[in-house]
């Protein structure tokens, strides 16, 4: 592994699972692994989790850690060949490369700004990073998606499961704002290379891009998608054919502990932030069955799992 940018950046996924599953046994085994090491965070958006939990996986290697939030730094320009007379005062090109003779990782976090299907598809910010830097990538949500968290999720559901082949429902939920739909794009791009049964419900009109959906069951009604379910996931995405918008509001699709009672006493995750009493009912997210903090755990023990992957392979860059 070079760069940690999608799921095509795992050609094996079960040794790497497996070796989450040793890091979370023990997760100090390799606490100089990253010695003399450091990783540059940059963040284009607010985070919590990912923030705590890599810079927590990195401290646990031995690495030195320097994150950064990008508005305080100079506005960066992305596209090449551009006149730069307007409010950018540095170019990618010069920045990942400066960045590249302080950092042995670089990890970038630049949300799609749901204005163009074209760029946020394009991934613009992320794939001019891999251009520019000479360093490995840590893609810690980009514009489509959110490899850290969908591995974990991966990861917790492979802990909790009670059968082979588990029934995963990702439901589409209700949100006063309009969200990307990376973690959604990305939840299904892994689970979907996995031999669980797959399961999307949302309301017409938030179909998600067909380069993730594709061969996906897809099934409009809520409360038959969620029957026999034994993982519910819970997520908002806005409309990917009516880019970036919210088209309904849609807001008897919250998770409630009825509409619980329908599955296989399912275990309920989101990748939080999560908005109680509109994407879910406190009820079940305070509920037995919720597993969402078990699952922000689990995103240290991914993101250590990953860096050490890196850092192994860097002499290899
Ligand atoms: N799930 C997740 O990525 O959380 P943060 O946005 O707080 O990092």
């Amino acid at each position: 592994m070079n760069h940690f940018l999608s799921r095509n950046s795992v050609d094996e996924l079960k040794p790497l699972l497996e070796k989450a599953r040793q890091i979370k046994q023990n997760p100090f085994e390799h606490a100089t692994l990253g010695k003399n090491k450091t990783m540059v965070l940059l963040f284009f958006n607010p985070s919590l989790r990912t923030r705590l939990s890599t810079q927590k996986a990195a401290l646990n290697l031995g690495m030195n850690v320097i994150p950064l939030n990008v508005s305080q730094a100079w506005g960066v320009e992305f596209e090449d060949g551009t006149i730069m007379n307007f409010d950018k005062a540095e170019h990618i090109k010069e920045a990942a490369a400066v960045i590249s003779q302080y950092a042995d990782i670089i990890g970038i976090r630049t949300f799609s700004g749901l204005k163009s299907k074209e760029q946020d598809y394009g991934e613009i910010v992320l794939s001019q990073f891999v251009k520019y830097a000479t360093v490995p990538i840590i893609n810690l949500e980009s514009a489509t998606v959110h490899p850290l968290q969908s591995m974990t999720d991966l990861f917790t559901i492979e802990e909790y499961k009670r059968k082979t082949r588990p029934k995963v429902v990702l439901t589409w939920t209700p949100h006063p704002r309009a969200l990307p739909q990376a973690v959604s794009n990305s939840f299904v791009e892994w689970i979907k290379k996995t031999d669980y049964e797959l399961v999307i419900t949302h309301p017409k009109g938030y179909e998600l891009s067909p380069q993730f959906s594709k061969d996906c069951t897809v099934e409009y009604e809520q409360g038959k998608a969620l029957e026999e379910a034994d993982f519910v996931y819970a997520k908002n995405w806005s409309s990917f054919s009516e880019y970036g918008k919210i088209i309904s509001k849609e807001e008897n699709w919250m998770i409630t502990a009825q509409k619980m009672a329908l599955t296989n006493d399912a275990y309920f995750m989101h990748c939080l932030p999560i908005r109680r009493n509109v994407v879910v009912e406190d009820a079940v997210l305070d509920g037995p069955n919720s597993i969402v903090i078990q699952q922000a755990k689990n995103r240290e023990i991914i993101a250590q799992t990953v860096l050490s992957e890196l850092l192994k392979n860097k002499s290899k860059f």
